[in-house]
């Protein structure tokens, strides 16, 4: 459920699932407005729908509608995963988790020092799970310095945690002593793939974590610029995948098929 829906690859991924599995479900788009979300929760929870993924406008809107809120959504305080339960609506953020499983692919979040990029939803969700996961120090640079320092003042009173903000202009000290770097912003977004990355080549260092959250292009102007750099790159399709999967493992309760989901995700994207 969100709105606008625009064009979400969510349905090609978990409709791919479903057949490989040979589950006789579907995945659909619901366009829900603002004004119809209490409804729309009603509705899905009457007619027995197994959960939803809720996207913008609605992911701290929904909390209202929710009577079980899992542990690190509610300290986000925004969920894009519902699931229906014997009545019971129980919400999850999978983004979070996804963003941490991406990582842990290729490293270890535990001790590690963490560039956040941009203060907005993404960067919320995944600042939150990698500070509950024992990252060692997080700095958020945005645009609007202001918007950072309200999601560190948030965390410190959430979790204790104190994480660094500023601007932009503190980006080359910070990728020096980042063990891993995370760009939540939209830049070298597709069309935009030619866009001036938020951190250069010459900038980073050998085995620093480079993660985009844009996955349209997968390989963007900030990977190709890791590569360079001998930094290692995490495509944000890695996270937009295991969003995906920790969502169809809570709906399902079953194993997701992770090659099906990704090769359904790698068909249609370039
Ligand atoms: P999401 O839900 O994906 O996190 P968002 O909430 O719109 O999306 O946040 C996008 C982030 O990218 C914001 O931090 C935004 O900065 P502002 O807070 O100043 O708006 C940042 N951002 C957007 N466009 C950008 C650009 N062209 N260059 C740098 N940062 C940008």
């Amino acid at each position: 459920m969100g709105h606008p829906l625009g064009h979400s690859l969510s349905p090609i991924m978990h409709n791919a699932a479903f057949r490989s599995l040979g589950m006789d479900w579907i995945y659909v788009p619901f366009p829900v407005k603002p004004e119809n979300l209490k409804a729309a929760v009603e509705g899905l929870r009457a007619l027995g729908v197994e959960g939803v993924n809720v996207t913008i406008p609605h992911k701290e809107a929904v909390l209202e509608y929710i009577d079980d809120i899992h542990g690190t959504a509610a300290l986000i305080g925004a969920v894009n995963t519902l699931k229906f339960d014997d009545g019971t609506v129980r919400g999850y953020n999978t983004d979070a988790s996804g963003c941490l499983r991406a990582l842990e692919e290729v490293t270890s979040v535990e001790g590690s020092s963490v560039l956040i990029l941009g203060a907005g939803g993404a960067a919320r969700a995944c600042a939150f799970q990698l500070a509950e996961k024992g990252a060692s120090d997080i700095t958020i640079l945005n645009r609007t310095p202001e918007k950072a320092r309200l999601l560190a003042e948030d965390m410190a009173d959430k979790l204790g945690f104190e994480a660094s903000y500023g601007g932009y202009e503190l980006i080359q000290g910070s990728v020096k002593s980042a063990d891993i770097l995370i760009d939540t912003t939209p830049v070298g977004m597709h069309p935009h793939t030619d866009d001036r990355p938020l951190v250069g080549a010459e900038l980073m260092h050998e085995g620093l974590v480079v993660h985009d959250l844009v996955y349209n292009p997968q390989r963007t102007v900030l990977l190709r610029e890791a590569e360079r750099a001998s930094a290692i790159p995490v495509s944000g399709i890695r996270m937009l995948l295991y969003q995906g999967v920790e969502a169809f493992r809570i709906w399902t309760g079953r194993d997701p098929p992770l090659d099906v989901m990704e090769d359904a995700l790698k068909r249609v994207l370039n």
